[in-house]
């Protein structure tokens, strides 16, 4: 498709499925040298083929990693697989829960798990990538993923939102804190994209036929167009972009 992340090594987390399979895929259509996929399992919630095999296909080396991102020796342990492939060049943070009853009344339990692996994961993963990038000297890029429910609130993802609002920011901060070395840090805030996980949240997959009327372009996001957004942050074609939350929705969040 093209050449944009020639010779890159591309780690993405939550990697299985849905937008974190399609990213894994674009990079090796971009061009890759070489995709970890990691994720908690290594079968694809929407079943069928793994998506190291889908890489393989390409002619494009991949590794599938097990690690929960929640963890922080899990990350860790992953960004150190990259080293056979001569380190990450370019780290997703893409993995990510919603919940089947979020709001004001979320419980406790829910709030923690969902923070554990939205928040705390994007960043024992950021880290994790910025300590080795740092030792290599590279200069690497960081993509977090974000949401649209992390620029704007919604009463039936209160978790969520609050989970990735904080990930907008953390690109925001990261970017000042490891600019110096180099190192860009930036989020993607997808609309309403057509994933299992938007399927499997009750509230959200009711809610979605109304985001489609109101977004621009009418239609749900697919996938691979995250995938392609994902491509170009980590790529050189934005070496001077830092910082930001890029919106892929659509149009949505343009629009009243
Ligand atoms: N689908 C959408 O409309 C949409 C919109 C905005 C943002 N997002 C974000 O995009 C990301 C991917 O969402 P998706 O729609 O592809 O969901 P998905 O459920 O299809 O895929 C998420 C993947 O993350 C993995 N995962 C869950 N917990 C994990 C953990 N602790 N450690 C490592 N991996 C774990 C799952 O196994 C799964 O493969 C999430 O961060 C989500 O919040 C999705």
């Amino acid at each position: 498709m093209s050449n944009i992340l020639d010779g890159k090594t591309v780690v993405v987390t939550g990697a299985a499925s849905g937008i974190g399979r399609a990213i894994a895929i674009s990079a090796a259509q971009h061009g890759a040298k070489a995709v970890i996929v990691s994720d908690i399992v290594e079968a694809p919630r929407e079943g069928g083929t793994l998506t190291t095999q889908k890489i393989e296909a390409l002619g494009v080396p991949a590794l599938f990693v097990r690690a929960d991102v929640s963890k922080k020796d899990d990350n860790d342990h992953l960004v150190a697989a990259a080293d056979q492939f001569g380190g990450v060049d370019v780290m997703v943070l893409n993995a990510g829960i919603s919940l089947r009853a979020d709001g004001a009344e979320v419980t406790e339990e829910d709030y923690r798990r969902l923070m554990s692996i939205n928040l705390d994961g994007t960043l024992f993963g950021a880290q994790a990538a910025a300590r080795q990038m740092k030792a290599s000297g590279k200069a690497g890029s960081i993509v977090l993923m974000a949401s649209m429910g992390g620029l704007v609130g919604a009463g039936i993802t209160v978790a969520y939102s609050t989970s990735k609002g904080g990930v907008v920011l953390m690109a925001k901060a990261l970017a000042d804190a490891l600019g110096p070395d180099g190192i860009r840090v930036n989020a993607v805030a997808p609309g309403t994209i057509d994933t299992e996980l938007l399927r499997s949240t009750p509230d959200i997959a009711a809610a979605s036929e109304g985001f489609r009327q109101r977004t621009p372009l009418r239609r749900l996001g697919k996938p691979s167009e995250i995938g392609d957004a994902v491509a170009f942050l980590g790529s050189d074609l934005s070496s001077y972009v830092s910082g930001i939350a890029l919106q892929v929705d659509g149009g949505l969040l343009a629009v009243i």
